[in-house]
């Protein structure tokens, strides 16, 4: 069994993959997922040849089948699971007037109910680490839109509020067993999910990954006693836009 071990989703690229570095340079041994394998591959193996211990297991996170069958994958891995990082995710701009409906579920579908699954199917073994050490941790990432819904991203501001009411009701259920539970709430960052509005807001004036990273290195430092219910980042002069 590993020492310590994290689950990050989302991890081939952007937050999930700064995230994940983080993590395995503070010693945590890695299960990495995200939908498309060869990307999933090649960002593992960036992480593998930096001397981290990582699992590879490719899931599409709208399916519930594949959720479960990456939660046992990771405990049949590494026996433990000592941090979730919820952070699969997708974006799709729109005005509601025109927003397809296959569009909307799969940002709910992606960004909200795998979050709920995931956690679901991992709350075994965070209890657990929990009942170890006192200080398992759950980081959902929401979106600053979860906190001000923005025009032209309805469905994902909806998604992303949801995942900030999901993270205060977990971490009403399970605070009491040692897990924490952060929502992080990013204004734009500079990822390949914000390409499209490069050229107004150019990729050097965005939060950068390892800004984010730093938020869950600081979580690991806290005590059991300092519950972080969420973390906003944003750029300067703004608290409410992306
Ligand atoms: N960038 C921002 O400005 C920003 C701001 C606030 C919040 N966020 C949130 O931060 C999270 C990470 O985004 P990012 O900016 O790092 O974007 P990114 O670089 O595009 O990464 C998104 C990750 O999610 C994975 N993913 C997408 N759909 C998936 C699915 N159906 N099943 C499994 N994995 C899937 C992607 O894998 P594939 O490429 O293989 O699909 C990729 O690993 C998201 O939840 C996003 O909503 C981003």
């Amino acid at each position: 069994m590993a020492e310590r071990a994290a689950l990050v989703t989302g991890g081939s690229s952007g937050i999930g993959l700064a995230i994940a570095r983080a993590l395995g340079q503070e010693g945590y041994s890695l299960t990495v997922s995200a939908r498309r394998p060869e990307k999933l591959e090649a960002a593992v193996k960036e992480l593998r040849d930096e001397g981290l211990e990582v699992e590879a297991v490719p899931a599409n996170m709208a399916k519930e089948e594949e959720v479960a069958a990456l939660v046992a994958r990771h405990r049949d891995r590494w026996g433990r699971m000592d941090v979730l990082i919820n952070n699969a995710g997708v974006g799709i701009g729109g005005e509601i007037a025109e927003h397809e409906t296959k569009k909307l579920d799969m940002q709910l579908n992606v960004n909200l109910r795998a979050v709920y699954l995931t956690l679901r199917e991992s709350i075994p073994m965070l209890k657990e680490a929990g009942a170890e050490h006192g200080k398992a941790l759950v980081v959902n990432t929401a979106s600053i839109a979860g906190k001000h819904g923005q025009g032209w991203l309805a469905a994902y501001s909806a998604t992303k509020a949801g995942v900030v009411g999901l993270s205060q009701a977990a971490h009403g259920e399970l605070g009491k067993d040692g897990i924490q539970v952060t929502a992080f709430c990013p204004a734009f960052v500079a990822t390949p999910m914000t390409d499209w509005v490069e050229d107004q807001v150019p990729k050097e004036d965005m939060i950068q990954p390892d800004d984010i990273a730093e938020g869950v290195r600081f979580l690991l430092r806290t005590s059991p006693a300092c519950i972080v219910p969420e973390i906003q980042f944003v750029r300067p002069g703004d608290l409410m836009r992306a």
